[in-house]
Parts: structure tokens; sequence; C-alpha cells
């Protein structure tokens, strides 16, 4: 129980943080790479402008006397492209030239394709009249531009890797530290009910051996005498069974193994049948079975029996009389079932989930006493969650319940 939560504990620990460092590289990278292309187109429009002020105009045609030394060109892989007014391409250097057309709107142009390429288109404006007389557009190839955003990547993403390892590793330090003060308190409170409840043996059978010893000779008490005494035998009778009940739940919660025999649980419930049958006959209850033969099983056949005497008791208990109660077994794949099925006063679809809660009753059956406790189905429920099975439960009001238990054949 305690490892689930733990583990739970950790998982949302875990994924809360994921989603922080997530948010993180993502800002990072967002912001990352918009300054490096404003860099770059920056850096574009600067070698733009110097290529501009080169180009002389005369008598309507452009001239031009670079001095950009290609090979520095090639080296940057840039390329500078000269246009005249109406975008006709005039002359070019450099490789990594953008074959799109030019769009003297677009200042930045990118081309994707094997290589991507950035483009910076500037104006020229001749220098005797201010007026337009033509372009200049120099483009830059993004390959070291997606290299270093490759490079950020591996590193981001590398970094969240190693904090998530180390941060999990802390978490589960984090989480057992937490948890062990509640782990120890829960363990002292299961020993500290285990304790009671044993202690409470001896004094209770002393009560109910010394309030059972003057029943026997009435003549000797009056009768109000002997009333009550039966009802101090009664009431010691109850608590010793409550006392007998948290002391199983409390000490099989601690030994999940209990005695592994290869039982007959068709025989099992043939005695507990035989045994509630003058039960049953006395409330008016038709209790009907229908067992398969030698189902075989391996378990302990004490608790085995107090799972089915807690259902078979309810059934009894919670059917008014002239109902019918019916117990069937299957067998399915390594799985053995046996449904106890009532057509008894049945449980609200609000309360299902609590039936199977220490100390849970509901009201109606709380407001008059019956000797039950609530303890009944949290018995049975644990009994066959230690045998590797489970309860579960249908019911509809008024209508009947069905309680069924699953429990493995090995
Ligand atoms: N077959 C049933 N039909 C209707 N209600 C049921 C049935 N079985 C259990 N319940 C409801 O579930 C509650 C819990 O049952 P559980 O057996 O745990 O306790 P209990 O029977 O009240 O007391 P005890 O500890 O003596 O068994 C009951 O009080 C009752 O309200
Ligand atoms: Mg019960």
């Amino acid at each position: 129980m305690f490892q689930r939560i733990r583990y739970r504990l950790l998982l949302s620990y875990l994924v809360v943080f994921a989603s922080l460092l997530g948010i993180f590289a993502i800002a990072v990278r967002v912001a990352f790479t918009r300054s490096l292309t404003e860099q770059i187109t920056d850096k574009l429009a600067a070698i733009g402008k110097g290529a501009a002020a080169n180009v002389e105009f005369e008598k309507g045609r452009l001239t031009i006397e670079s001095d950009f030394r290609p090979q520095d060109l090639i080296a940057y892989h840039q390329a500078l492209q000269w246009f005249d007014t109406q975008g006709n391409l005039i002359t070019q250097q450099g490789q990594t030239v953008l074959t799109l057309p030019l769009l003297p709107n677009n200042i930045v142009q990118v081309q994707t394709g094997k290589i991507p390429i950035q483009a910076v288109t500037v104006p020229i404006i001749g220098s005797d009249n201010g007026e337009l007389v033509g372009y200049v557009r120099v483009s830059q190839s993004l390959e070291e531009f997606d290299e270093t955003l490759q490079k950020l990547d591996w590193g981001l993403s590398g970094g969240i890797i190693i904090t998530l390892v180390l941060s999990s590793i802390g978490g589960i330090l984090l989480t057992r530290q937490a948890m062990q003060p509640i782990e120890e308190s829960f363990e002292r409170l299961k020993q500290f009910t285990a304790d009671a409840s044993h202690e409470l043996r001896s004094p209770l059978m002393v009560i109910k051996i010394n309030a059972e010893l003057p029943l026997e000779y009435p003549e000797e008490i009056g009768p109000k005498d002997a009333e009550k005494f039966q009802a101090i035998a009664s009431a010691t009778n109850q608590m010793t069974r409550l006392t007998e009940d948290l002391l199983l739940l409390a000490r099989t919660d601690k030994v999940p193994n209990q005695n592994r025999d290869t039982l007959n649980l068709t025989s099992i419930l043939e005695n507990l049948i035989q045994l509630y049958k003058p039960q049953a006959e006395a409330k008016q209850i038709n209790l009907k079975f229908q067992l398969i033969a030698n189902l075989q099983l391996i378990g302990d056949s004490v608790q085995l029996t107090r799972l089915f005497t807690n259902l078979i008791e309810n059934a009894l208990y919670y059917t008014p009389s002239k109902g019918v109660v019916e117990i069937k077994t299957s067998h399915v794949g390594s799985h053995l079932y046996v449904n106890v099925q009532d057509t008894g006063v049945g449980i609200a679809p609000e309360h299902i989930d609590k039936v199977f809660e220490r100390f849970w009753r509901a009201e109606e059956s709380r407001s008059y006493w019956s000797g039950g406790s609530g303890l009944g189905l949290a018995i049975a429920q644990t009994i066959a969650q230690n045998h590797g099975g489970l309860i579960s439960v249908t019911s509809q009001l008024e209508i009947g319940s069905c309680f069924t238990a699953r429990l493995p054949t090995s």
C-alpha cells in the first residue's frame, strides 16, 4: 500500500518537474532562434549597405565595382546579387545565391531546400539625385545556423535527461524519507490493535464464564437477576467477536501468507450450507445451492470458511422472510467464482463502494441493534485478497444483492 503511494508521489513530482523543464527548454530555444536570426539579418543588411555603396549609376546603367573578395564570400557561405529597378539580375558573386525572384517589398527572404538560404535585400540609392536605382541582395547559407540550433537541442535535451535522472534519484530518497514516519505510525497502530484485542481476550473470557455460571443454577438466583446475567453474557459474546475480528484484521494485514493447503472448496461450502440451513428455515428463507463437485483450491481453510460465513450470514440477515438465498460456484480459466445471491434489502448505489470499509454499516442496519459491527465484509475482502482473489458486489435496492468471490485455483 505504501509502495503505491510512494510511486504515485514520485510520478506526479516527476511529471510536474518534466513539464517545467520542457517549458523552459522551449522558451530558451525560441529566444535563441529569434536572436540568432536577428543577428544574421543585421549582418547581411550591413554587407548589403556596403555593397550598395560600391555601385555607380551612369547614363541609366549600373556599374559595379565590388571590393568584396570572392574567396571571402565563399568562406562565409555568402553571396551578392545586384538587380536593376525592374528586378532583373545584373551580376552576382559567390555560390550560395538565391534562385528565387527578387521581392523588393520583402526585406528578408528565406529559400528552403537542401541547403536553406536566408537573404536580405537592400535598395541602392543614387548618390547624385537620391533616387532608387536598383537593389542588392545579400544571401547566406543557413547551414551553420541549423548546426548551431542542433547543438543547442542536443545540449538542452541532454541537460533535461540528466536533470530528470538526478531529480528522480532525489525524489526517491525524499519520498522514502517523507513516508517513513507515516509508515511507522501505521505499523504502531496495527501493532496496538493486535495487542489490545489480544489482551482483551482473557478478561472477556473470565467475564463470560462468570456470567454464564449462575445461569446454570437459575433456582439460586431470581428471574430478574437471570435476565441481567443473560445480558452480560450476550454482550460479552459480542465483544469477544469484535476483538477476534480486530485481531484477525490486524494480523492478516501483517502476515499475508497464511497456511496453504490444498482444500476442497465444495465441501467447505456444503458444510456451511448444512450449518445455516436451520437458521434459514427459521426465517422462512429458501436457501438454494448449485455447487460444482470437488473444486480444488490452495489456501487456508479456517480463513476461507470465515469468508463465506460472513457472506452467507449477511445474505440471511439482510433478506426478509420468504426470500431466496442462492449459492453458486463456477470455474472460469484459472479462477473459481462463488456467488452468494439474495433477494434482500439491497445496497444503495452510493453506498456500494463503502460496504467493504471497516466499521461501515448502512444507516438502516445501524438503526436497530443487531450485534453487527460492520467488520464482516472488510474481513472477507482481506481474506480474499490474501488468497490472491477479490470480492465484488452488484446490488439493487429492494431487489437484492449478489456478492461474488473470485479466487485463483493455485
Ligand atoms: N447481502 C446484503 N444485503 C444488503 N446489505 C448488505 C448485505 N451485506 C452487507 N450489507 C450492508 O453492508 C454493511 C456491512 O456489512 P458487514 O458484513 O461488513 O457488516 P455487518 O453485517 O453490519 O456486521 P458484521 O461485522 O457482524 O458482519 C451492512 O451493515 C449492510 O448495510
Ligand atoms: Mg456481516
